[in-house]
């Protein structure tokens, strides 16, 4: 079966051409990083016009590279939700558009189950697993007992992870994205040269807090004076970056040891930070348990992983209603 992806729930236009659960044909992404970079974030009304821009020169490009074109295309799936409702909307109506011309089937999406599922286009997962979804909305861990079964073990009770690193990213005035940028200036020989504090680190639950992190270090570049040379910078993301990651790796490894399954997998944006890639699969090693990652282009957010939870979908059932709408708040 060939689907066609079409994702825009944030800031990035992307499309992608699937053939069956594993070959990505295309998976075009269209960033808008330099529209919203100069207010420090997405401007919702902008995400949602560049998308209008872009959407259909995206949608071509990815049939292109894919060498199809739409009479190949036997399925759409869009992401329906969680996300900026006007960039849901832009994505959405145009699924609908070729869907609806073309008699196709039209599934609608959580944008979530697609990071979640996003390990499974590069490798053989083993059920039952615990995936970590780290990105700039969310911070959620699941216990997935088989495909379509996901029970949320803990969640972010204030900011996600990829939040924070955008957050103190900007506190810094190292520019946005924060979360690349901070993964770049970051060293493992300064992670430890500050002690930012370890939010929940050790209570019995699986939830995340990071705004009192987010707090500490702007308590420490205040106390610095607020004019921080290079190194200081350096020691600063360095040792943020660690504790976030000692975090989520923690509790990671705490649930797949407590359910007791062989596999550990992540998704989000946040899965492509350097650190937490090589300290998971170290610690997760030791027990012997595997981790899967995406390779970076599948961890943030991307068209591909869409179209893969869409086919699944698809491949079940082919009754989906063309007057599905977008749902802005939609928990997985
Ligand atoms: O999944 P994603 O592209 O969009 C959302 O669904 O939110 O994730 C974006 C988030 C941003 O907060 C960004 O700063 C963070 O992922 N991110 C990273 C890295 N690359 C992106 N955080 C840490 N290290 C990275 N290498
Ligand atoms: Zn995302």
């Amino acid at each position: 079966m060939i689907v066609l992806g079409i994702e825009t729930s944030c800031d990035d236009t992307s499309a992608s051409v699937l053939q069956d659960e594993t070959t990505i044909l295309s998976n075009i992404i269209s960033s808008q990083t330099e529209y919203h970079k100069k207010y420090g974030g997405v401007v919702p009304e902008i995400a949602s016009r560049k998308h209008q821009e872009h959407i259909i020169p995206v949608v071509t490009e990815a049939l292109e590279k894919a060498g199809k074109t739409i009479d190949d295309i036997q399925g759409v799936a869009v992401t329906q939700g969680p996300g900026l409702v006007g960039s849901l909307l832009t994505g959405i109506n145009v699924a609908k558009a070729i869907a609806y011309a073309r008699k196709l089937p039209l599934v609608g999406v959580n944008h979530l189950e697609g990071h979640l599922l996003a390990p499974h286009l590069e490798h053989e997962v083993p059920y039952p697993n615990v995936t970590l979804v780290v990105s700039g909305g969310h911070t959620n861990i699941y216990l997935v007992k088989q495909h379509g079964s996901y029970e949320l073990l803990g969640k972010t009770r204030d900011d996600a992870a990829g939040e924070a690193f955008d957050k103190v990213a900007k506190l810094l005035d190292l520019g946005y994205p924060g979360g690349v940028v901070i993964d770049r200036l970051a060293t493992d020989e300064r992670c430890n040269a500050i002690a930012f504090p370890r939010p929940m680190l050790n209570d019995d639950t699986y939830d995340f807090s990071f705004s009192g992190l987010k707090t500490a270090v702007l308590y420490h570049v205040k106390n610095a004076g607020g004019e921080l040379d290079d190194d200081m910078i350096a020691d600063v993301v360095s040792s943020f970056q660690a504790a976030v990651v000692e975090i989520l790796v923690k509790k990671t490894l705490d649930a797949a040891l407590e359910h007791k399954v062989p596999a550990i997998t992540i998704g989000g944006g946040v899965a492509a930070n350097s650190m937490l890639r090589a300290r998971i699969e170290e610690a997760a090693g030791k027990h012997g348990i595997p981790v899967s990652r995406p390779s970076m282009i599948l961890c943030t957010d991307n068209a591909a992983m869409i179209a893969y939870a869409g086919l699944k979908k698809l491949l079940a059932d082919t009754d989906f209603p063309y007057s599905m709408n977008a749902i802005s708040r939609w928990p997985l």
